[in-house]
């Protein structure tokens, strides 16, 4: 069964002198996860926001793949935003910015480039974060991806996730039980009902891409806008 962490940093492996954590999950995952976006993000110019980003691990080294797009890492925990800082610090990308504190809580989240309100985006990427939050989060990250993301822009988003109504292993469906022992709140997803928001807000249904330990990369596709 997969683990859970909130708080990098807090048990296990302690931070670096300057700040930077270390998640385990980044070692097994992103590969994976690259091989699922990679091929999208690779073609592409502009911005990409990461919401949760944990540890910084996943974005710069997503950044580091692509100098041709400007990677904008986010956080609400301040250990995490001060891990984040030091990652980029210690790699010095000069197309990996500054993280920012956005909350997912706020069903009128936005971003901000440098100070100034950020423009559309094209991608949005979040690992591992909707199991661990409210039901709310995850309606209010598709929301303000139709919000954010230009025509045909992306939300990718990993992790494990119910299919139909069904657990789609049962190891999932034991840290699902895991996940509602620890807040009630938390729970595994199920792709029916981010389609049901996704279509509210104006995007495609999940593409899904089958990843390692049964989990799923989800890619959401930012319908054209009409007038
Ligand atoms: C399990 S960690 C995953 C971190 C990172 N994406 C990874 O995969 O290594 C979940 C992350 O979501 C963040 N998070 C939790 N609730 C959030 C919220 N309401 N808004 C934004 N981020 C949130 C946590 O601070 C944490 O960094």
């Amino acid at each position: 069964m997969p683990d859970f962490i909130v708080e990098y940093g807090k048990l296990g492996k302690p931070p670096a002198p300057d700040g930077r954590l270390d998640g385990p999950a980044f070692h097994r995952n992103h590969d994976a996860i690259w091989s699922a976006i990679g091929g999208f993000l690779s073609q592409q110019t502009g911005d990409v926001l990461e919401l949760g980003s944990g540890t910084g691990q996943h974005i710069t080294a997503f950044a580091g793949r692509t100098p041709h797009l400007t990677w904008w890492p986010s956080d609400i925990v301040p250990p995490h935003l001060a891990s984040i800082a030091a990652w980029r610090q210690h790699t010095g990308l000069a197309n990996l910015r500054a993280p920012q504190r956005i909350d997912l809580a706020d069903p009128h989240w936005t971003w901000t480039a440098d100070g100034q309100a950020g423009g559309t985006l094209t991608a949005i990427v979040c690992i591992n974060v909707l199991h661990i939050s409210p039901w709310s989060a995850s309606q209010n990250l598709i929301a303000g991806a139709g919000r954010t993301l230009r025509d045909g822009g992306r939300l990718f988003v990993y992790g494990p996730f119910m299919r139909d109504g069904a657990h789609t292993a049962p190891s999932n469906a034991a840290f699902d039980a895991t996940l509602k022992a620890e807040n009630p709140d938390w729970g595994v997803r199920d792709v029916r009902d981010l389609n049901e928001r996704a279509e509210l807000a104006g995007l495609t249904p999940a593409d899904m891409t089958a990843m390692p330990a049964n989990n799923l990369v989800l890619a959401f596709t930012r319908a054209v806008r009409q007038n």
